[in-house]
């Protein structure tokens, strides 16, 4: 399988791994069919922008490097914007996965997803075009 450089980077070198404590948003999701799990973390200021972001992967590495690139994608944005770091945006910025790796991209924006989610009903808002995970 041909991975790009970005991909091989971002899997070898995975930024912003780990967790936040007291994060103001907290998304976990799954794909019931192998077990991989994502976990993504969101600290948010008073201004709605995200500060940090950090995340926990149990899967391969594409799923690794989209969520590294995801949370990358993510930081400094507002939780409207956030919403743009969609799994296409993630592919794109890393160059591209092979076809077979496409679904597990799509973990990373779920988990963004969850979190924002869980960010806004913590705090009693609606973030527009954002739907209830399932
Ligand atoms: Fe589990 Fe790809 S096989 S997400
Ligand atoms: Fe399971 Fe990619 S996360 S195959």
């Amino acid at each position: 399988m041909n991975y790009s450089e970005a991909v091989m980077d971002h899997f070898t070198n995975p930024r912003n791994v780990g967790e936040i404590e007291n994060a103001s948003g907290c998304g976990t999701v799954g794909n019931a069919v192998c077990g991989d799990i994502m976990r993504v973390y969101l600290d948010i200021d008073d201004d709605g922008i995200i500060q940090d972001a950090k995340f926990k992967t149990f899967g391969c590495g594409a799923a690794i490097a989209t969520s590294s690139m995801a949370t990358v994608l993510v930081k400094g944005k507002t939780v409207q914007q956030a919403l743009e770091v969609t799994n296409k945006a993630v592919m794109e910025a890393l160059d591209g996965l092979p076809p077979v790796k496409v679904h597990c991209s799509l973990l990373a924006e779920e988990a963004i997803h969850a979190a924002l989610w869980d960010y806004a009903e913590k705090n009693g808002i609606m973030i527009e075009g954002l739907e209830k995970p399932v």
